[in-house]
Protein backbone atom coordinates (compact mmCIF):
# COMPACT_ATOMS: atom_id res chain seq x y z
CA UNK A 1 0.00 0.00 0.00
CA UNK A 2 1.17 3.35 -0.61
CA UNK A 3 0.21 6.87 0.84
CA UNK A 4 -0.41 10.09 0.27
CA UNK A 5 -0.62 13.02 2.26
CA UNK A 6 -2.94 16.01 0.81
CA UNK A 7 -1.19 18.95 2.04
CA UNK A 8 -2.45 21.63 -0.49
CA UNK A 9 -4.74 24.16 -0.32
CA UNK A 10 -5.06 27.86 0.77
CA UNK A 11 -5.76 27.54 4.61
CA UNK A 12 -7.82 30.76 4.09
CA UNK A 13 -9.54 30.06 7.36
CA UNK A 14 -6.29 30.52 9.14
CA UNK A 15 -5.03 33.98 7.26
CA UNK A 16 -2.90 35.68 7.69
CA UNK A 17 -0.72 33.18 9.30
CA UNK A 18 -0.91 30.84 5.64
CA UNK A 19 -0.23 33.74 3.74
CA UNK A 20 3.14 33.43 3.04
CA UNK A 21 3.60 29.56 4.97
CA UNK A 22 1.78 26.17 3.79
CA UNK A 23 -0.76 25.57 6.69
CA UNK A 24 0.93 22.65 7.05
CA UNK A 25 3.86 23.54 8.12
CA UNK A 26 2.72 25.71 10.85
CA UNK A 27 3.19 24.31 14.81
CA UNK A 28 0.81 22.08 16.23
CA UNK A 29 2.69 22.23 20.00
CA UNK A 30 6.11 21.31 19.25
CA UNK A 31 6.42 20.26 15.57
CA UNK A 32 4.63 20.97 12.67
CA UNK A 33 1.50 19.77 11.42
CA UNK A 34 2.29 16.77 8.74
CA UNK A 35 4.46 15.45 11.08
CA UNK A 36 1.35 13.79 12.59
CA UNK A 37 -0.43 12.64 9.50
CA UNK A 38 3.33 11.41 8.40
CA UNK A 39 3.31 9.39 11.57
CA UNK A 40 0.18 7.90 10.93
CA UNK A 41 1.10 6.55 7.64
CA UNK A 42 4.14 5.05 9.11
CA UNK A 43 2.42 3.27 11.85
CA UNK A 44 0.48 1.33 8.78
CA UNK A 45 3.83 0.68 7.97
CA UNK A 46 3.43 2.27 4.37
CA UNK A 47 7.04 3.08 3.18
CA UNK A 48 6.31 5.37 0.01
CA UNK A 49 4.33 8.18 0.67
CA UNK A 50 3.90 10.92 -1.63
CA UNK A 51 2.74 14.77 -0.57
CA UNK A 52 0.51 16.74 -2.76
CA UNK A 53 1.47 20.51 -1.97
CA UNK A 54 0.72 24.15 -3.81
CA UNK A 55 2.65 25.46 -6.75
CA UNK A 56 6.06 26.44 -5.24
CA UNK A 57 5.84 24.99 -1.83
CA UNK A 58 7.86 22.13 -2.75
CA UNK A 59 10.89 23.42 -1.52
CA UNK A 60 10.21 24.13 1.91
CA UNK A 61 8.44 20.26 2.41
CA UNK A 62 11.97 18.93 1.26
CA UNK A 63 13.56 21.07 3.48
CA UNK A 64 11.57 20.12 6.04
CA UNK A 65 11.15 15.74 5.03
CA UNK A 66 13.45 15.58 2.15
CA UNK A 67 13.49 12.46 0.73
CA UNK A 68 12.00 10.55 4.04
CA UNK A 69 15.21 8.08 4.26
CA UNK A 70 16.44 9.79 7.97
CA UNK A 71 12.81 8.12 8.48
CA UNK A 72 13.32 4.80 6.73
CA UNK A 73 10.37 5.46 3.87
CA UNK A 74 10.52 7.31 0.64
CA UNK A 75 8.94 10.57 0.21
CA UNK A 76 8.21 11.92 -3.43
CA UNK A 77 6.30 15.66 -3.63
CA UNK A 78 3.86 16.47 -6.28
CA UNK A 79 2.10 19.69 -7.09
CA UNK A 80 -1.77 20.40 -7.27
CA UNK A 81 -2.02 23.05 -9.81
CA UNK A 82 -5.25 24.75 -8.26
CA UNK A 83 -7.36 24.17 -5.09
CA UNK A 84 -9.75 22.02 -7.19
CA UNK A 85 -10.54 19.25 -4.01
CA UNK A 86 -9.02 16.29 -2.09
CA UNK A 87 -10.74 14.12 -5.06
CA UNK A 88 -8.26 15.37 -7.20
CA UNK A 89 -5.29 13.43 -4.98
CA UNK A 90 -5.60 10.18 -6.94
CA UNK A 91 -5.34 12.52 -10.32
CA UNK A 92 -2.43 13.93 -9.37
CA UNK A 93 -1.09 10.95 -8.18
CA UNK A 94 -1.93 8.33 -10.28
CA UNK A 95 1.30 7.10 -11.29
CA UNK A 96 2.70 7.32 -7.95
CA UNK A 97 0.09 5.20 -6.78
CA UNK A 98 0.60 2.69 -9.55
CA UNK A 99 -1.55 -0.40 -9.50
CA UNK A 100 -1.03 -0.34 -5.96
CA UNK A 101 -3.44 0.47 -3.26
CA UNK A 102 -3.52 3.63 -1.25
CA UNK A 103 -3.96 5.26 2.06
CA UNK A 104 -4.68 9.06 1.78
CA UNK A 105 -4.99 11.10 4.93
CA UNK A 106 -5.41 15.52 5.16
CA UNK A 107 -2.66 17.16 6.39
CA UNK A 108 -4.34 18.76 8.92
CA UNK A 109 -5.63 15.74 10.53
CA UNK A 110 -5.29 14.77 14.07
CA UNK A 111 -5.16 10.97 15.10
CA UNK A 112 -4.21 10.16 18.56
CA UNK A 113 -5.12 6.42 20.39
CA UNK A 114 -4.50 3.78 22.63
CA UNK A 115 -3.49 0.34 20.20
CA UNK A 116 -3.81 2.54 16.67
CA UNK A 117 -1.48 0.32 14.83
CA UNK A 118 -4.04 -2.35 15.54
CA UNK A 119 -6.95 -0.57 14.24
CA UNK A 120 -4.73 0.60 11.50
CA UNK A 121 -3.27 -2.89 10.25
CA UNK A 122 -6.45 -4.22 9.99
CA UNK A 123 -7.79 -1.39 7.59
CA UNK A 124 -4.59 -1.85 5.61
CA UNK A 125 -4.63 -5.63 5.32
CA UNK A 126 -6.94 -7.59 3.09
CA UNK A 127 -8.44 -4.22 1.35
CA UNK A 128 -10.97 -4.81 -0.80
CA UNK A 129 -12.59 -1.75 -1.67
CA UNK A 130 -12.76 1.18 1.35
CA UNK A 131 -12.12 1.84 4.43
CA UNK A 132 -12.94 5.16 6.39
CA UNK A 133 -13.90 5.77 9.83
CA UNK A 134 -16.64 7.73 11.41
CA UNK A 135 -16.50 10.06 14.58
CA UNK A 136 -18.84 11.53 16.90
CA UNK A 137 -18.71 15.27 16.65
CA UNK A 138 -20.78 18.38 18.17
CA UNK A 139 -20.65 20.44 14.87
CA UNK A 140 -21.71 18.08 12.34
CA UNK A 141 -22.29 20.87 9.55
CA UNK A 142 -18.39 20.93 9.20
CA UNK A 143 -17.74 17.26 7.86
CA UNK A 144 -18.65 14.89 5.59
CA UNK A 145 -21.36 12.99 7.82
CA UNK A 146 -22.12 9.40 7.76
CA UNK A 147 -25.75 7.85 8.42
CA UNK A 148 -26.31 4.44 9.31
CA UNK A 149 -28.99 2.46 9.51
CA UNK A 150 -30.70 0.45 12.65
CA UNK A 151 -27.79 -2.69 11.69
CA UNK A 152 -25.32 0.15 12.06
CA UNK A 153 -24.57 -0.32 7.79
CA UNK A 154 -24.15 2.93 6.29
CA UNK A 155 -26.64 4.14 4.28
CA UNK A 156 -25.47 8.03 2.97
CA UNK A 157 -22.78 10.23 3.05
CA UNK A 158 -23.25 13.82 2.68
CA UNK A 159 -20.48 16.91 2.37
CA UNK A 160 -21.11 19.02 5.07
CA UNK A 161 -24.74 19.05 4.97
CA UNK A 162 -27.12 21.86 5.93
CA UNK A 163 -29.38 19.18 7.90
CA UNK A 164 -27.41 17.06 9.10
CA UNK A 165 -28.81 13.39 9.29
CA UNK A 166 -25.91 12.30 12.30
CA UNK A 167 -23.09 13.39 14.45
CA UNK A 168 -20.55 10.95 12.90
CA UNK A 169 -18.34 13.00 10.87
CA UNK A 170 -16.06 11.19 8.08
CA UNK A 171 -12.05 12.15 9.33
CA UNK A 172 -9.76 12.86 7.36
CA UNK A 173 -7.56 8.76 6.90
CA UNK A 174 -9.08 6.39 4.36
CA UNK A 175 -8.09 3.34 2.36
CA UNK A 176 -8.96 2.58 -0.70
CA UNK A 177 -8.41 0.00 -3.39
CA UNK A 178 -6.69 0.64 -6.93
CA UNK A 179 -10.08 1.19 -8.43
CA UNK A 180 -10.29 4.29 -6.43
CA UNK A 181 -7.88 6.39 -9.37
CA UNK A 182 -10.51 5.56 -12.02
CA UNK A 183 -13.63 6.54 -9.78
CA UNK A 184 -11.63 9.70 -9.43
CA UNK A 185 -11.69 10.32 -12.88
CA UNK A 186 -15.45 9.77 -12.59
CA UNK A 187 -16.73 12.33 -10.07
CA UNK A 188 -17.41 16.09 -10.82
CA UNK A 189 -17.04 19.27 -9.17
CA UNK A 190 -19.58 20.01 -6.47
CA UNK A 191 -21.65 23.33 -6.06
CA UNK A 192 -18.50 24.58 -4.07
CA UNK A 193 -15.97 23.77 -7.33
CA UNK A 194 -14.34 20.86 -6.11
CA UNK A 195 -13.91 17.44 -6.31
CA UNK A 196 -15.21 16.12 -3.50
CA UNK A 197 -13.38 13.02 -1.46
CA UNK A 198 -16.81 12.60 0.05
CA UNK A 199 -18.09 11.94 -3.83
CA UNK A 200 -15.95 8.82 -3.82
CA UNK A 201 -16.72 7.36 -0.39
CA UNK A 202 -20.50 7.81 -1.88
CA UNK A 203 -19.01 6.09 -5.19
CA UNK A 204 -17.81 2.68 -2.83
CA UNK A 205 -20.88 2.90 -1.00
CA UNK A 206 -23.41 2.78 -4.25
CA UNK A 207 -21.44 -0.45 -4.74
CA UNK A 208 -20.91 -1.44 -1.55
CA UNK A 209 -18.15 -1.73 -0.59
CA UNK A 210 -17.42 0.92 1.48
CA UNK A 211 -16.93 0.04 5.25
CA UNK A 212 -17.15 2.23 7.68
CA UNK A 213 -15.33 1.66 11.43
CA UNK A 214 -16.69 4.02 14.25
CA UNK A 215 -14.29 5.43 16.47
CA UNK A 216 -14.85 4.56 19.91
CA UNK A 217 -15.29 7.93 22.49
CA UNK A 218 -11.98 7.29 23.65
CA UNK A 219 -10.22 7.99 20.11
CA UNK A 220 -9.18 11.29 19.53
CA UNK A 221 -9.24 13.12 16.28
CA UNK A 222 -8.63 16.36 15.81
CA UNK A 223 -8.20 18.68 12.69
CA UNK A 224 -6.67 22.08 12.70
CA UNK A 225 -8.64 23.75 9.80
CA UNK A 226 -10.05 26.64 11.61
CA UNK A 227 -8.28 28.71 14.54
CA UNK A 228 -10.04 27.20 17.34
CA UNK A 229 -9.11 23.82 16.13
CA UNK A 230 -5.58 24.67 16.09
CA UNK A 231 -5.64 25.89 19.06
CA UNK A 232 -7.03 23.18 20.92
CA UNK A 233 -5.00 20.78 18.70
CA UNK A 234 -1.88 22.54 20.35
CA UNK A 235 -2.86 22.34 23.87
CA UNK A 236 -4.42 18.39 23.55
CA UNK A 237 -0.72 17.72 22.52
CA UNK A 238 0.56 19.85 25.01
CA UNK A 239 -1.18 18.52 27.75
CA UNK A 240 -0.48 14.82 27.14
CA UNK A 241 2.89 15.04 26.04
CA UNK A 242 3.42 16.80 29.24
CA UNK A 243 2.02 14.55 31.70
CA UNK A 244 3.15 11.62 29.80
CA UNK A 245 6.26 12.62 28.91
CA UNK A 246 6.45 10.63 25.47
CA UNK A 247 5.91 12.33 22.28
CA UNK A 248 2.71 12.07 20.02
CA UNK A 249 3.25 11.82 16.13
CA UNK A 250 7.22 11.45 16.23
C1 LIG B 1 -12.65 17.61 4.34
C2 LIG B 1 -13.63 16.63 3.71
C3 LIG B 1 -14.68 16.20 4.74
C4 LIG B 1 -13.99 15.62 5.97
C5 LIG B 1 -12.97 16.63 6.52
C6 LIG B 1 -12.14 16.02 7.64
O1 LIG B 1 -13.28 18.81 4.63
O2 LIG B 1 -14.23 17.25 2.59
O3 LIG B 1 -15.53 15.23 4.17
O4 LIG B 1 -14.96 15.29 6.95
O5 LIG B 1 -12.06 17.06 5.51
O6 LIG B 1 -11.23 16.95 8.17
P1 LIG B 1 -12.52 20.24 4.39
O7 LIG B 1 -11.23 20.16 5.13
O8 LIG B 1 -12.35 20.35 2.92
O9 LIG B 1 -13.46 21.26 4.96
Amino acid sequence: MKGIIMAAGKGTRLEPMTKAINKHLLPVYDKPMIFYPLSILMLCKIKEVLIIVNPGEKESFYKLLGDGLQYGIKIEYAVQEKPNGIGQAFIVGGDFIGKSSCALILGDNIFYRDSIQSLLSKSVRNLSGATIFAYHVSDPKRFGIVNFDKKDKPISIEEKPKKPKSSYAVPGLYFYDNSVIDIAKKIKPSSRGEYEITDINKYYLSQGKLDVKVLSKGSVWLDTGTINSLMQANQYVQVVEERQGRKIGC
